[in-house]
């Protein structure tokens, strides 16, 4: 039979720069098989780690991208219809509690609560997902763990995980990586000499001083790997950051314009 994981292994290491003790800590909390949330604003490596945990644990892993019309169904799985009849196919958390994988929910607050709740049986002791359709129970596989991530401050009342999901997850901290940390991985990333991404970084700094002052949120690792690949390609890197940097942030005129003079005083 066919390894119906095979598509959800990572063979190549994915890079991932450790900011701190984080690869520790999530090794020992999987050792534990502890559910884990990671917490920080876009583009600042979370996925990223993950697929390197996966890597490193050498876990298949299952990632699902949430958002509000997601259904219970679409996580734990349905009956299809086909030729044969119908015919069971499971979700993506029922495969990966199945056989043993991690399942990576992102951006887990845009899931309507309804939705979330199916992972509560899951993610304490009693392990298990009840497939109410099928007439299972499935007990998850030893090497099952969830892991979640969450934008701390893109929510609202109406938008928050309840108490009841939060504290069944350990936690771990993700942010913007400190000055030199954030240069090596903007080279490795993109090719740039250390020169150049020396300056994206510092560009992307001061910018993050403006969150909350007409910026909702900072220019991330993310874009600035964006910026660097396009320098690489040889675009002009004041044009290569109008368009990496600072246009998608912000479409207010005055904003743009201090961000570009910040570029300015680099390039
Ligand atoms: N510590 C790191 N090591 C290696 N690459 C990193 C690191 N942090 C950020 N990156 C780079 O930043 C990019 C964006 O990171 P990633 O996709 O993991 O963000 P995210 O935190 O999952 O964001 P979102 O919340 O929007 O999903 C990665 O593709 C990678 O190039
Ligand atoms: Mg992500």
């Amino acid at each position: 039979m066919s390894d119906p994981m095979e598509a959800y292994r990572i063979d190549a290491e994915p890079y991932y720069r450790p900011v701190g003790d984080e690869i520790e800590l999530f090794e020992a909390a999987y050792a534990a098989r502890m559910p884990m949330m990671l917490k920080g604003p876009t583009g600042c490596g979370k996925s990223r780690f993950v697929e390197h945990m996966a890597w490193r644990l050498r876990r298949p892993l299952v990632t699902v991208a949430c958002n509000e019309d997601m259904t219970a169904a679409d996580l734990v799985g349905r009956f299809l219809l086909d030729a044969e009849g119908t015919r069971w196919q499971d979700g993506p958390l029922t495969l990966a509690a199945r056989h043993g994988a991690i399942c990576y929910l992102d951006e887990v607050v845009e899931a309507r609560q309804d939705t979330t709740v199916v992972i509560h049986p899951l993610t304490d002791s009693r392990r298990v997902l009840p497939l109410e359709k099928k007439g299972e129970l499935l007990r998850a596989h030893p090497d099952f763990v969830l892991v979640i991530s969450y934008n701390p401050g893109y929510q609202t009342l109406l938008k928050d995980l309840k108490q009841s999901t939060k504290q069944r997850f350990g936690a771990l901290d993700f942010g913007y990586p400190e000055h030199a940390v954030e240069v090596e991985i903007v080279v490795h990333e993109t090719g740039v000499t250390t020169a150049v991404a020396d300056k994206l970084v510092a560009i992307a700094e001061r910018a993050r001083n403006l969150k909350g002052h007409g910026l909702e949120e900072g220019i991330s690792t993310r874009m600035l790997v964006h910026a660097g690949k396009l320098i690489a390609q040889g675009v002009e890197p004041r044009a290569a950051c109008r368009v990496a940097l600072v246009r998608p942030i912000t479409d207010d005129a005055d904003m743009r314009d201090a961000l570009d003079a910040a570029v300015a005083t680099y390039f």
